[in-house]
Protein backbone atom coordinates (compact mmCIF):
# COMPACT_ATOMS: atom_id res chain seq x y z
CA UNK A 1 0.00 0.00 0.00
CA UNK A 2 0.83 3.28 -0.63
CA UNK A 3 2.43 5.44 2.37
CA UNK A 4 -0.44 7.75 1.79
CA UNK A 5 -2.76 4.99 2.58
CA UNK A 6 -1.23 4.71 5.83
CA UNK A 7 -3.81 5.59 8.08
CA UNK A 8 -4.23 5.12 11.85
CA UNK A 9 -7.79 3.06 13.15
CA UNK A 10 -10.47 5.01 14.48
CA UNK A 11 -12.33 4.55 17.52
CA UNK A 12 -14.56 1.61 17.27
CA UNK A 13 -13.63 0.88 13.67
CA UNK A 14 -13.41 -2.74 13.40
CA UNK A 15 -10.41 -4.32 12.50
CA UNK A 16 -11.15 -5.45 9.17
CA UNK A 17 -12.03 -2.25 7.91
CA UNK A 18 -9.35 -0.70 9.42
CA UNK A 19 -7.21 -2.93 7.40
CA UNK A 20 -9.16 -1.86 4.25
CA UNK A 21 -9.24 1.82 5.05
CA UNK A 22 -5.31 1.57 4.82
CA UNK A 23 -5.58 0.84 0.98
CA UNK A 24 -6.17 3.96 -1.54
CA UNK A 25 -6.90 4.65 -4.61
CA UNK A 26 -3.10 4.13 -5.61
CA UNK A 27 -2.64 1.08 -3.49
CA UNK A 28 -5.93 -0.21 -4.75
CA UNK A 29 -4.45 0.03 -8.71
CA UNK A 30 -1.64 -1.88 -8.02
CA UNK A 31 -3.68 -4.36 -6.58
CA UNK A 32 -6.00 -4.53 -9.48
CA UNK A 33 -3.00 -4.34 -11.82
CA UNK A 34 -1.29 -7.66 -10.04
CA UNK A 35 -4.61 -9.66 -10.28
CA UNK A 36 -5.61 -8.84 -13.90
CA UNK A 37 -3.48 -11.55 -15.67
CA UNK A 38 -5.82 -14.19 -12.54
CA UNK A 39 -9.08 -12.71 -14.10
CA UNK A 40 -10.89 -14.26 -16.53
CA UNK A 41 -11.12 -12.70 -20.33
CA UNK A 42 -14.91 -12.22 -20.04
CA UNK A 43 -14.55 -10.04 -16.72
CA UNK A 44 -11.16 -8.62 -17.28
CA UNK A 45 -11.90 -5.25 -18.99
CA UNK A 46 -15.38 -5.63 -17.02
CA UNK A 47 -13.44 -5.07 -13.52
CA UNK A 48 -11.40 -2.40 -14.52
CA UNK A 49 -14.61 -0.60 -15.66
CA UNK A 50 -15.98 -0.96 -11.98
CA UNK A 51 -13.11 -0.02 -10.75
CA UNK A 52 -13.52 3.24 -12.85
CA UNK A 53 -16.69 3.43 -12.07
CA UNK A 54 -16.87 3.78 -8.25
CA UNK A 55 -13.53 5.51 -7.22
CA UNK A 56 -12.65 5.65 -3.95
CA UNK A 57 -11.29 9.21 -3.79
CA UNK A 58 -14.77 10.43 -4.65
CA UNK A 59 -16.24 8.89 -2.06
CA UNK A 60 -13.60 9.78 0.39
CA UNK A 61 -13.74 13.41 -0.38
CA UNK A 62 -17.77 12.68 0.51
CA UNK A 63 -16.57 11.55 3.46
CA UNK A 64 -15.04 14.31 4.60
CA UNK A 65 -16.77 17.32 3.17
CA UNK A 66 -18.74 19.45 5.92
CA UNK A 67 -21.49 19.76 3.51
CA UNK A 68 -22.06 16.88 1.28
CA UNK A 69 -25.17 17.66 -0.53
CA UNK A 70 -23.56 21.23 -1.62
CA UNK A 71 -20.58 19.08 -2.59
CA UNK A 72 -22.72 17.05 -4.79
CA UNK A 73 -23.97 20.32 -6.14
CA UNK A 74 -20.53 21.93 -7.10
CA UNK A 75 -19.52 18.50 -8.23
CA UNK A 76 -22.60 18.25 -10.88
CA UNK A 77 -23.46 14.80 -9.22
CA UNK A 78 -26.31 13.39 -10.35
CA UNK A 79 -27.48 9.55 -10.22
CA UNK A 80 -26.42 6.62 -7.92
CA UNK A 81 -22.77 7.19 -6.93
CA UNK A 82 -22.77 5.33 -3.67
CA UNK A 83 -22.20 1.68 -3.82
CA UNK A 84 -24.06 1.51 -0.36
CA UNK A 85 -27.41 2.47 -2.26
CA UNK A 86 -26.37 -0.86 -4.83
CA UNK A 87 -24.31 -3.26 -2.89
CA UNK A 88 -26.02 -6.61 -4.74
CA UNK A 89 -26.49 -4.90 -7.90
CA UNK A 90 -23.30 -2.26 -8.69
CA UNK A 91 -21.39 -5.21 -10.41
CA UNK A 92 -24.31 -6.79 -12.62
CA UNK A 93 -22.85 -6.22 -15.89
CA UNK A 94 -19.86 -8.92 -14.45
CA UNK A 95 -19.82 -12.38 -15.47
CA UNK A 96 -18.84 -12.92 -12.25
CA UNK A 97 -21.49 -11.43 -10.49
CA UNK A 98 -23.88 -14.64 -10.94
CA UNK A 99 -21.60 -16.03 -8.10
CA UNK A 100 -21.83 -12.80 -5.95
CA UNK A 101 -24.33 -14.91 -3.37
CA UNK A 102 -21.06 -17.22 -2.54
CA UNK A 103 -18.09 -14.11 -2.82
CA UNK A 104 -20.60 -12.05 -0.87
CA UNK A 105 -20.62 -14.30 2.28
CA UNK A 106 -17.08 -15.50 2.03
CA UNK A 107 -15.77 -11.80 2.37
CA UNK A 108 -18.01 -11.27 5.16
CA UNK A 109 -16.69 -14.21 7.40
CA UNK A 110 -13.19 -12.87 6.50
CA UNK A 111 -14.26 -9.34 7.46
CA UNK A 112 -15.98 -11.06 10.82
CA UNK A 113 -12.57 -13.16 11.69
CA UNK A 114 -10.20 -11.76 14.27
CA UNK A 115 -7.59 -13.62 12.49
CA UNK A 116 -7.46 -13.23 8.76
CA UNK A 117 -4.68 -15.44 7.24
CA UNK A 118 -2.64 -12.66 5.36
CA UNK A 119 -2.09 -8.84 5.74
CA UNK A 120 -1.80 -8.66 1.86
CA UNK A 121 -5.07 -7.46 0.43
CA UNK A 122 -3.59 -8.88 -2.99
CA UNK A 123 -3.20 -12.15 -1.31
CA UNK A 124 -6.56 -12.28 0.21
CA UNK A 125 -8.87 -11.93 -2.41
CA UNK A 126 -7.00 -14.63 -4.10
CA UNK A 127 -7.51 -16.82 -0.81
CA UNK A 128 -11.23 -15.82 -0.85
CA UNK A 129 -11.32 -16.31 -4.73
CA UNK A 130 -10.17 -19.86 -4.40
CA UNK A 131 -12.20 -20.70 -1.51
CA UNK A 132 -15.44 -19.83 -3.78
CA UNK A 133 -14.37 -21.49 -6.54
CA UNK A 134 -13.84 -24.53 -5.11
CA UNK A 135 -17.16 -24.82 -3.39
CA UNK A 136 -18.84 -23.95 -6.67
CA UNK A 137 -16.03 -26.73 -8.36
CA UNK A 138 -15.95 -23.28 -11.09
CA UNK A 139 -12.12 -22.22 -12.38
CA UNK A 140 -10.92 -19.32 -10.12
CA UNK A 141 -10.51 -16.93 -12.79
CA UNK A 142 -14.35 -16.14 -13.31
CA UNK A 143 -14.51 -15.41 -9.64
CA UNK A 144 -11.53 -13.11 -8.99
CA UNK A 145 -12.76 -10.02 -10.30
CA UNK A 146 -15.93 -9.78 -8.29
CA UNK A 147 -14.05 -10.99 -5.84
CA UNK A 148 -11.97 -7.61 -5.71
CA UNK A 149 -14.95 -5.67 -6.38
CA UNK A 150 -16.41 -7.32 -3.10
CA UNK A 151 -13.46 -6.07 -1.36
CA UNK A 152 -13.62 -2.61 -2.52
CA UNK A 153 -18.00 -2.65 -1.80
CA UNK A 154 -17.70 -4.03 2.01
CA UNK A 155 -14.50 -0.92 2.00
CA UNK A 156 -17.10 1.91 0.49
CA UNK A 157 -19.88 0.61 2.13
CA UNK A 158 -18.51 -0.70 5.94
CA UNK A 159 -19.43 -3.63 7.12
CA UNK A 160 -22.80 -3.21 8.73
CA UNK A 161 -24.09 -2.27 5.32
CA UNK A 162 -22.10 -5.09 3.60
CA UNK A 163 -24.09 -7.85 5.62
CA UNK A 164 -27.19 -6.36 6.10
CA UNK A 165 -27.55 -6.19 2.36
CA UNK A 166 -29.60 -9.49 1.20
CA UNK A 167 -26.96 -10.71 -1.45
CA UNK A 168 -29.08 -11.96 -3.90
CA UNK A 169 -28.98 -11.47 -7.61
CA UNK A 170 -31.39 -11.41 -10.37
CA UNK A 171 -31.54 -14.36 -12.61
CA UNK A 172 -28.81 -13.76 -15.78
CA UNK A 173 -29.32 -15.92 -18.98
CA UNK A 174 -27.01 -18.95 -18.82
CA UNK A 175 -24.33 -18.39 -20.91
CA UNK A 176 -20.71 -19.65 -21.54
CA UNK A 177 -17.83 -16.91 -20.73
CA UNK A 178 -16.60 -18.44 -24.11
CA UNK A 179 -20.26 -17.40 -25.93
CA UNK A 180 -19.81 -14.05 -24.71
CA UNK A 181 -16.87 -13.41 -25.70
CA UNK A 182 -17.06 -14.49 -29.34
CA UNK A 183 -20.78 -12.06 -29.36
CA UNK A 184 -18.76 -8.97 -28.39
CA UNK A 185 -16.33 -9.73 -31.37
CA UNK A 186 -18.70 -10.36 -34.08
CA UNK A 187 -20.68 -7.93 -36.07
CA UNK A 188 -23.99 -7.57 -37.71
CA UNK A 189 -24.05 -10.22 -41.03
CA UNK A 190 -24.92 -6.95 -43.92
CA UNK A 191 -26.56 -9.58 -45.99
CA UNK A 192 -26.77 -10.43 -49.78
CA UNK A 193 -27.96 -7.45 -50.96
CA UNK A 194 -25.69 -5.24 -48.89
CA UNK A 195 -23.87 -3.72 -51.97
CA UNK A 196 -27.55 -1.67 -52.46
CA UNK A 197 -27.37 0.00 -48.52
CA UNK A 198 -25.44 2.83 -48.55
CA UNK A 199 -24.30 2.35 -45.18
CA UNK A 200 -23.44 -0.69 -43.03
CA UNK A 201 -25.71 -1.12 -39.76
CA UNK A 202 -24.41 -2.64 -36.26
CA UNK A 203 -25.87 -3.45 -33.42
CA UNK A 204 -24.59 -1.37 -29.71
CA UNK A 205 -25.41 -3.63 -26.48
CA UNK A 206 -26.28 -1.81 -23.51
CA UNK A 207 -26.57 -4.25 -21.23
CA UNK A 208 -25.33 -7.76 -21.66
CA UNK A 209 -28.14 -9.65 -19.30
CA UNK A 210 -31.12 -8.04 -21.51
CA UNK A 211 -31.70 -9.20 -25.27
CA UNK A 212 -33.77 -5.87 -25.64
CA UNK A 213 -30.49 -3.60 -24.33
CA UNK A 214 -29.62 -2.87 -27.74
CA UNK A 215 -30.19 -0.03 -30.84
CA UNK A 216 -29.23 0.25 -34.32
CA UNK A 217 -26.01 2.31 -35.18
CA UNK A 218 -25.60 3.04 -39.06
CA UNK A 219 -21.67 2.75 -39.60
CA UNK A 220 -19.55 5.67 -38.13
CA UNK A 221 -22.28 7.46 -35.60
CA UNK A 222 -21.85 8.66 -32.38
CA UNK A 223 -22.64 6.44 -30.03
CA UNK A 224 -25.50 9.00 -28.75
CA UNK A 225 -26.65 10.22 -31.96
CA UNK A 226 -27.62 6.56 -32.83
CA UNK A 227 -29.13 6.01 -29.13
CA UNK A 228 -31.18 8.76 -30.41
CA UNK A 229 -33.27 6.60 -32.48
CA UNK A 230 -34.31 4.39 -29.65
CA UNK A 231 -37.73 5.81 -28.51
CA UNK A 232 -38.62 3.21 -25.53
CA UNK A 233 -38.75 4.85 -22.14
CA UNK A 234 -35.53 4.76 -20.76
CA UNK A 235 -36.62 7.58 -18.09
CA UNK A 236 -38.32 5.41 -15.56
CA UNK A 237 -35.03 3.13 -15.27
CA UNK A 238 -32.82 6.08 -15.15
CA UNK A 239 -34.28 9.31 -14.55
CA UNK A 240 -30.91 11.06 -15.95
CA UNK A 241 -32.36 10.08 -19.33
CA UNK A 242 -33.93 12.52 -21.70
CA UNK A 243 -37.30 11.06 -22.90
CA UNK A 244 -37.02 10.41 -26.01
CA UNK A 245 -33.02 10.42 -26.65
CA UNK A 246 -32.50 6.73 -25.87
CA UNK A 247 -30.98 4.85 -22.99
CA UNK A 248 -27.53 6.90 -22.83
CA UNK A 249 -28.10 10.09 -20.37
CA UNK A 250 -26.72 13.04 -22.18
CA UNK A 251 -26.55 17.13 -22.24
CA UNK A 252 -24.64 18.90 -23.97
CA UNK A 253 -23.45 16.32 -27.21
CA UNK A 254 -20.41 18.47 -26.67
CA UNK A 255 -17.55 17.10 -24.21
CA UNK A 256 -18.78 19.88 -22.33
CA UNK A 257 -20.63 17.97 -19.09
CA UNK A 258 -19.58 14.37 -18.52
CA UNK A 259 -22.96 12.95 -18.76
CA UNK A 260 -22.95 10.51 -21.36
CA UNK A 261 -19.72 8.45 -19.69
CA UNK A 262 -20.16 4.59 -20.47
CA UNK A 263 -17.93 1.76 -20.30
CA UNK A 264 -16.73 -0.42 -23.39
CA UNK A 265 -17.19 -3.84 -22.23
CA UNK A 266 -16.37 -5.40 -25.84
CA UNK A 267 -15.52 -3.93 -29.32
CA UNK A 268 -13.27 -0.85 -28.09
CA UNK A 269 -11.29 -1.07 -31.21
CA UNK A 270 -14.40 -0.55 -33.25
CA UNK A 271 -14.78 2.52 -31.94
CA UNK A 272 -13.11 6.26 -33.08
CA UNK A 273 -9.87 6.84 -31.39
CA UNK A 274 -9.99 9.43 -28.79
CA UNK A 275 -9.21 13.17 -30.16
CA UNK A 276 -8.00 15.98 -28.26
CA UNK A 277 -10.94 16.77 -26.71
CA UNK A 278 -11.97 14.15 -24.99
CA UNK A 279 -8.80 12.92 -23.74
CA UNK A 280 -8.88 16.32 -21.91
CA UNK A 281 -12.66 16.41 -20.51
CA UNK A 282 -12.56 12.76 -19.48
CA UNK A 283 -9.29 13.94 -17.03
CA UNK A 284 -11.34 17.28 -16.00
CA UNK A 285 -14.17 15.28 -14.94
CA UNK A 286 -12.26 12.80 -13.20
CA UNK A 287 -13.12 9.54 -15.51
CA UNK A 288 -10.07 8.46 -16.53
CA UNK A 289 -6.40 9.52 -17.13
CA UNK A 290 -5.11 7.56 -19.90
CA UNK A 291 -3.14 7.84 -23.03
CA UNK A 292 -4.38 5.17 -24.53
CA UNK A 293 -6.43 5.58 -27.74
CA UNK A 294 -9.06 2.82 -27.47
CA UNK A 295 -9.71 3.43 -23.68
CA UNK A 296 -12.51 1.26 -21.57
CA UNK A 297 -14.25 4.84 -20.86
CA UNK A 298 -15.46 7.02 -23.25
CA UNK A 299 -17.96 9.76 -23.82
CA UNK A 300 -20.24 8.74 -26.06
CA UNK A 301 -21.20 11.48 -27.61
CA UNK A 302 -17.36 11.48 -29.12
CA UNK A 303 -17.14 8.31 -30.02
CA UNK A 304 -18.16 7.01 -33.25
CA UNK A 305 -18.42 3.06 -33.62
CA UNK A 306 -17.41 1.18 -36.87
CA UNK A 307 -19.03 -2.28 -35.60
CA UNK A 308 -21.06 -3.99 -33.06
CA UNK A 309 -19.91 -2.71 -29.84
CA UNK A 310 -21.12 -3.37 -25.95
CA UNK A 311 -21.13 -0.71 -23.78
CA UNK A 312 -22.34 -0.27 -19.92
CA UNK A 313 -23.89 2.79 -18.82
CA UNK A 314 -22.86 4.18 -15.10
CA UNK A 315 -25.22 4.68 -13.15
CA UNK A 316 -24.14 8.30 -12.15
CA UNK A 317 -22.07 11.37 -13.16
CA UNK A 318 -20.05 14.26 -12.30
CA UNK A 319 -17.58 16.50 -12.50
CA UNK A 320 -14.99 16.06 -10.03
CA UNK A 321 -11.55 15.27 -11.25
CA UNK A 322 -9.85 18.77 -11.23
CA UNK A 323 -11.44 19.22 -7.63
CA UNK A 324 -9.84 15.95 -6.24
CA UNK A 325 -7.01 17.60 -8.30
CA UNK A 326 -6.82 20.63 -6.39
CA UNK A 327 -7.53 18.92 -2.90
CA UNK A 328 -4.50 16.81 -3.54
CA UNK A 329 -2.06 19.31 -4.62
CA UNK A 330 -3.35 21.76 -1.63
CA UNK A 331 -2.43 18.28 0.89
CA UNK A 332 0.85 18.42 -0.97
CA UNK A 333 0.26 14.43 -2.41
CA UNK A 334 0.23 13.36 -5.92
CA UNK A 335 -2.74 14.04 -7.54
CA UNK A 336 -5.49 11.03 -7.70
CA UNK A 337 -7.25 11.94 -11.46
CA UNK A 338 -6.02 8.80 -12.43
CA UNK A 339 -8.26 7.00 -10.43
CA UNK A 340 -9.36 3.41 -11.13
S1 LIG B 1 -23.43 14.70 -23.63
FE1 LIG B 1 -22.23 16.14 -22.54
S2 LIG B 1 -20.24 15.25 -22.58
FE2 LIG B 1 -21.41 13.95 -23.88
Amino acid sequence: MSDSAATTRTEGEPLFEAFLNRHDHTAWREIVDSLLPAIHEVDRDATQIWFYFFPLALLRAFQQSEDPERLKRRLSVAGKFLLADQIDSSHDFLYGHRYWPHVKSAVSELAASANPASLDLATLILDITNRVAKRLNINTSLVTGITAVAFMTLQQTGAAAFNAAPGAVAKIPDRSPETIIKERSRDDRQGLFSFLQPDKIFTIRFSENDPDARFKLINSQHLTTAAANDKRDHYSRDQRCVIGEGPIPIECRSAACGTCWVGVLGGARKLSEVAALEWRKMKDFGYIDTDEPNPLIRLACQAQAYGNVSIVIPPWNGVFGKFLMAQEESSGQQPESSTL
